[in-house]
């Protein structure tokens, strides 16, 4: 089995959540390749060494980025900073010749995503790919093959989403993912936006224009200590866009992203209305799809109960439900089998493009736009 030596800089949530996968890559039952992971970075020297107690295989453990991007024994990193960091380190690390998975939304804004794609432009021996995991359960694997096989008709309308509850408390405090400096003018569309937009994207379903409402919700939380901090960041985004399907045809498009979602704790969501079949889907019922096939007569919702058909094979039997780690673990194994064969096992089994991640830029950028003016805004 070939192997693939990786940096995380990074070591919060997500760094962990990738360190957890690459423990369980036995899991996974026909990969050729794997990750290891041998040097980390953190400013927080007991999240690096977290990865020190749990991987024999870290032989190097930095404070600084540079230091461990300038480490020839790396082949590859994964990047899980605050998003004011994106460009900076995503393209240093492109630079210094190491494969990247970088976390979304790849840029704090559209400028710092711009200077990423140029820096990939300028190294195409480099492979980058952006953080999704959404595509990755059963029931979006089979809506993804419906769709290479164009089940579902002409497309009426398509409605994609990210519901959760992360700031549905009004007393918890204020941390980077809510301020400006740190998160971006995007807010909550930087943060959940690349989720609902990986599997309208990846079926070629480009938005045209955008109507963006945005919610600042709560515009102040607690700082932590004792006083109040202003909570700059959008709350809630729902965006309204007319995209086009394969044939031309306009069909509207909802994206939805909130952290403020009463009855949601962390929801994604696919619906997709065709004049054939319609399909719909939500991680709140993660092995429930839901599929109308409508062939004249009576309309009947079919309720068919997903198992374990992951794109990469994995050890769990077919019956059995999946989770967000097992969702983890197929996005990472899309990287490597994607490192390793020049292209993902099938189309909708592939972690976001760089060119998906920019159409996810001016999306929001257009968002921006659209709610300060009250307009519908042209991508
Ligand atoms: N794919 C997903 O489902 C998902 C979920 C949550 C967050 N994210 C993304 O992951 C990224 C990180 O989010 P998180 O939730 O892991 O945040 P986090 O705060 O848990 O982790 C970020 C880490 O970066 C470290 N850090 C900050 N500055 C640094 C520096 N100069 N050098 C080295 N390390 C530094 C921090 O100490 C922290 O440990 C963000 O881009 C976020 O949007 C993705």
């Amino acid at each position: 089995m070939k192997t693939v030596r990786f940096g995380v800089i990074g070591c919060g949530l997500m760094g962990r959540e990738f360190g957890s996968a690459a423990a369980r890559w036995c899991h996974l039952t026909d990969m050729t390749v794997r990750p290891e992971i041998v040097a980390v970075c953190d400013t927080n020297p007991q999240l690096s060494q977290w990865f020190k107690d749990h991987f024999a295989s870290v032989s190097q453990v930095t404070a600084d980025y540079h230091e461990l991007l300038a480490n020839p024994d790396v082949d590859a990193v994964y990047i899980a900073v605050p998003h004011n960091l994106h460009a900076e380190f995503y393209c240093a690390a492109i630079k210094a010749g190491k494969h990247l998975m970088g976390e979304k939304p790849f840029g704090i804004d559209q400028a710092a995503n711009e200077t990423i794609s140029a820096c990939i432009a300028d190294h195409p021996e480099v492979f980058v790919r952006c953080s999704s995991e959404s595509p990755f359960f059963p029931a979006m694997q089979l809506i993804g093959r419906m769709l290479e096989a164009e089940a579902f008709g002409r497309i009426i309308e398509v409605n994609s989403g990210f519901l959760h509850c992360s700031d549905m408390d009004v007393t918890k405090p204020i941390n980077w993912k809510r301020l400006l400096k740190f998160n971006g003018e995007y807010g909550c569309m930087g943060d959940l936006g690349m989720h609902a937009c990986h599997m309208p994207f990846r079926a070629g379903w480009v938005p045209k224009n955008v109507r963006a409402v945005l919610s600042n919700i709560v515009p102040e939380r607690p700082d932590g200590k004792g006083g109040m901090a202003p909570c700059e960041t959008w709350d809630n985004a729902t965006l309204l866009c007319t995209a086009a399907d394969s044939d031309g045809n306009d069909f509207p498009l909802t994206i939805k992203t909130q952290r403020i979602a009463p009855g949601h704790k962390n929801t994604w969501y696919l619906e997709i209305l065709g004049t054939k079949t319609s399909a719909r889907w939500s991680s709140k019922q993660i092995n429930t799809l839901e599929i109308l096939e409508y062939t004249g007569g009576e309309q009947a919702w079919q309720v068919i109960d997903m198992g374990h058909e992951m794109a990469y094979k994995s050890l769990t039997g077919g019956i059995f439900e999946a989770g967000f780690s097992d969702s983890i673990l197929q996005m990472w194994a899309a990287f490597l089998y994607e490192v390793e064969n020049g292209k993902p096992i099938s189309r909708f089994a592939g972690c976001v493009t760089p060119d998906e991640v920019a159409l996810s830029h001016q999306l929001f950028t257009a968002a921006l736009e659209s709610h300060k003016t009250n307009t519908v805004c042209p991508l």
